[in-house]
């Protein structure tokens, strides 16, 4: 496989661009502020909705060894016909790779079918969590990856494995909703100078349904001439959280992107961070 030399993504603007739509980065490419997430899409579902997104202008993908779609996420960067150094292709290594992490990176390079990932993230804390975060370093060295990002790294998880590793992760990934907001873990990781992004950012899939119908959404989404959809992303942005929702339907698709033309105000955001019931949906 030929490997193309690429600049590391860098990441350190964050809290100054609160609601900027991106990221910028040293090599004139931006880690998008929204991105589409893949949990659960499978086979032609998953290639028309990541077409979709891409086609409606998302640029950052996130998918996982474990969600069993690389392929599919792959076919539908291939076939967007978008120049492949536009988009961000993120994916992760799962706890059981962890042990032969060089060759599983390997792995997901031919599932997605393209030369190098932009950002490869250990997807939760376990045994040999280092030493796979030390594979990726060398890949990154090579050119394979441009950035590593780990998942579900709550203070004490980050603090124990940052001192154990050389190069910063651009990102932490964790689950962050209304019912769920972690401020405090947000803050500690911010001040690290690594974005946080948040994984089911409507709090997934079985939740999404009561949250929308929440009063207190529907009131600010109704003064805003929005969904209550649009109101949780915005409100998760305007807290410098970069949101990779989920959906299988382009509508949805579609209106999840419409979150720049609105701003919410301390009052409504003082609302939302009321809501917050310390209650995680899922058990990592
Ligand atoms: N790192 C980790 O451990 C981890 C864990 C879980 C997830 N993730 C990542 O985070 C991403 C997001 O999580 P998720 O997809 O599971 O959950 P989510 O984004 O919180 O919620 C998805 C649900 O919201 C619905 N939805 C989306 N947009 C909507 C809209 N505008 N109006 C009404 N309903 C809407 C979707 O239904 P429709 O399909 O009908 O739109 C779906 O049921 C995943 O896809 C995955 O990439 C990472």
């Amino acid at each position: 496989m030929e490997v193309s030399r690429r600049p590391p993504i860098l990441y350190g603007q964050l809290m100054a661009l609160r609601v900027e739509k991106s990221i910028p980065t040293k090599d004139g490419l931006a880690l998008p502020m929204i991105g589409f997430g893949t949990w659960s899409l499978r086979g032609q579902e998953c290639v028309q909705a990541v077409r979709c997104a891409l086609d409606c202008g998302y640029r950052l993908i996130d998918t996982a060894s474990f969600y069993g779609n690389e392929k599919d996420v792959g076919l539908a960067v291939g076939q967007s016909g978008i120049d492949r150094q536009k988009i961000i292709v993120q994916t992760k290594l799962y706890p059981n790779q962890y042990a032969q992490a060089d060759k599983a990176i390997d792995e997901a390079l031919r599932k997605l079918d393209i030369d190098y990932i932009d950002v490869m993230i250990l997807h939760h804390p376990a045994v040999n969590d280092v030493a796979a975060y030390h594979a990726i370093e060398r890949v990154i060295d090579e050119g394979k990856v441009r950035a590593a990002g780990i998942s579900c790294y709550y203070i004490s998880e980050s603090s124990r494995f940052l001192s154990r590793v050389s190069k910063k992760p651009i990102l932490i990934q964790n689950e962050i909703h209304p019912f769920y907001q972690d401020t405090a873990v947000i803050e500690h990781i911010q001040a690290l100078g690594i974005s946080v992004q948040s994984w089911y950012p409507f709090g997934g899939r079985g939740y999404a349904g009561e949250l929308f119908k929440n009063p207190t959404l529907l009131e600010i989404a109704n003064h805003h001439n929005k969904s209550a959809a649009q109101v949780v992303l915005r409100w998760h942005i305007q807290r410098a959280v970069a949101v990779i929702p989920g959906s299988s339907n382009p509508r949805h698709i579609e209106e999840n992107r419409e979150i720049f033309d609105f701003e919410l105000n301390d009052e409504e955001m003082r609302l939302i961070a009321g809501l917050d019931r310390s209650e995680k949906h899922d058990w990592y």
